[in-house]
């Protein structure tokens, strides 16, 4: 063993130590029996196992990023809901012979169905979660449950009850210091973090308004095909159901309406808007609304006007502005440029040389767990701005004004209850193959 790897191995026993997690008896018997989970171990090397669970375009990505970070990292299990899924991402990790060297993954830790989660955590020190956002909750509570660091995607949930799991979860997280970043990457973003930072120290005064937005021609649809049942067909087509997706709202828009809550250095109080589906109509699009435009109102009574569509062929956005007393900022993600109300530059970002966001987050989260430091926290955070977007949808869906509190307290649970691919979900479709919408004014969606 190399000096190196043991000073790290006496770090890792102390980092434990101190965050009380090697002391607890109780603790410990909840350890799974492999032996090698990251920071329990006495292994001689540093290697840092990842599995990934959710084997689509985000978790090939997220796989590839941890292996391209300067840390010892191996991919040494991948689960997903479908085999084919899997099978194209064990190609994708395989593309690059220098990061292959890296990718371990033998038949027997591949691992495929609605429980190959609970299979695939066990087996590694970090857990990528980049399934459909439903899973979430479940999918990190058994991570933090096993005292393993997390990557997980946003947003991380499709309805409260699932926010709240992600809250309590996201306690357990802090009191056993386990790592936890959340793919909202413009934290990660240099220009983000530069001009966020000018904004809190006062550049533009106090911000008192803003707006937000995701508009676009939208994403994949997955039509229903002849044999599927109604499980797959909305597991196929996950973004277009609630359960799994939240709506884009949540799925897309929660970066923009995050971006927001962070220059805000809160959460608003209340929400109100207006949606529907214009043109997105046809059957292959499920329950899901194609615009949102919603007013969200902070405790000092800022309004950040919030707009998100998916209509093909038309202009497209998906930026943030702000004004404040002293100045305004125009486009977060395009110029990034703060001026001052006569137009004259407060502070303009060069973004030359700049890294790429989805690599930053994993360089520094994987740099902190080599360490052994407690650097991140996301995930508190990640629940709350799920909570923003989703208070959103119920403000459109039902066409009320929708408080803080009753949105984190709604007891509307979407998820099925069971997970069987033969088991129905709860929103089903008529004869004819269409789902329930929601009618602002009918619809309860709290
Ligand atoms: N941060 C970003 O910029 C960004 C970009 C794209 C996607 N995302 C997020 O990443 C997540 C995944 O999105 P994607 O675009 O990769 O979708 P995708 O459909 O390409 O991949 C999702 C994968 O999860 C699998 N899956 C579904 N249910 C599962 C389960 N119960 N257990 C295991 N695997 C399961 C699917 O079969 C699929 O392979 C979403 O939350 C999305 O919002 C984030």
């Amino acid at each position: 063993m190399s000096n190196e790897s043991n000073r790290r191995d006496a770090g890792r026993r102390e980092f434990l130590k101190q965050s009380g997690l090697l002391t607890g008896g109780a603790l410990l018997t909840t350890l799974p029996s492999f032996a090698s989970s990251y920071g329990f171990n006495n292994s001689a090397d540093d290697t840092i196992k990842v599995a990934l669970i959710g084997c689509g375009g985000r978790g090939k990505g997220a796989a590839l990023q941890a292996l391209k970070s300067k840390q010892n990292v191996k991919i040494v299990a991948i689960a997903d809901a479908f085999r084919d899924r899997l099978d194209d991402a064990y190609k994708t990790l395989n593309q690059n012979p220098e990061l292959a060297k890296r990718v371990d993954i033998p038949e027997e830790r591949k691992f495929v169905g609605f429980d190959a989660y609970q299979k695939a955590i066990p087996l590694a020190d970090v857990v990528i979660l980049a399934t459909p956002p439903g899973f979430r909750p479940m999918m990190f509570e058994e991570a933090v449950k096993q005292n393993k660091h997390i990557f997980m995607e946003k947003p991380v949930a499709t309805d409260a009850p699932g926010v709240r799991r992600v809250l309590a979860a996201a306690e357990e997280a802090k009191k056993k210091k386990l790592n936890v970043v959340v793919g909202l990457q413009r934290h990660y973003q240099p220009n983000y973090r530069e001009m966020v930072k000018r904004i809190h120290d006062g550049a533009l005064g106090d911000i008192i308004g803003g707006s937000v937005y995701w508009v676009s021609g939208g994403v994949w649809v997955n039509p229903r095909k002849p044999n599927q049942t109604e499980m797959e067909h909305q597991m196929r087509n996950w973004y277009y159901f609630n359960w799994l997706c939240g709506d884009h709202i949540n799925e897309q828009h929660i970066h923009n309406i995050d971006v927001a809550n962070w220059v805000k250095r809160g959460y608003p109080v209340s929400a109100q808007g207006t949606g529907g589906r214009q043109v997105r109509t046809g059957k292959e699009y499920g329950e899901i609304f194609d615009h949102h435009i919603v007013d969200y109102v902070y405790e000092d009574g800022t309004l950040i006007n919030s707009q998100c569509r998916h209509y093909e062929g038309t202009f497209s956005k998906v930026d943030e502005a702000f004004l404040g007393t002293k100045g305004r900022v125009d486009s977060f993600g395009r110029q990034s440029i703060l001026k001052d109300h006569k137009g004259g530059s407060i502070y303009t970002h060069n973004g030359k040389g700049d890294g790429d966001p989805y690599q930053i987050e994993h360089d520094e989260l994987f740099a902190a767990i080599a360490k052994n430091e407690y650097k991140f926290w996301d995930a508190e955070n990640g629940a709350k701005s799920t909570l923003t977007a989703l208070m959103g949808r119920m403000a459109t869906y039902s066409g009320k004004v929708v408080k803080w509190d009753e949105a984190l307290n709604s007891n509307i649970n979407l998820f099925p209850e069971k997970l069987a691919w033969d088991a129905n979900p709860k929103l089903l479709p008529n004869a004819d193959g269409f789902y329930p919408i929601a009618v602002p004014g009918k619809t309860v969606a709290v």
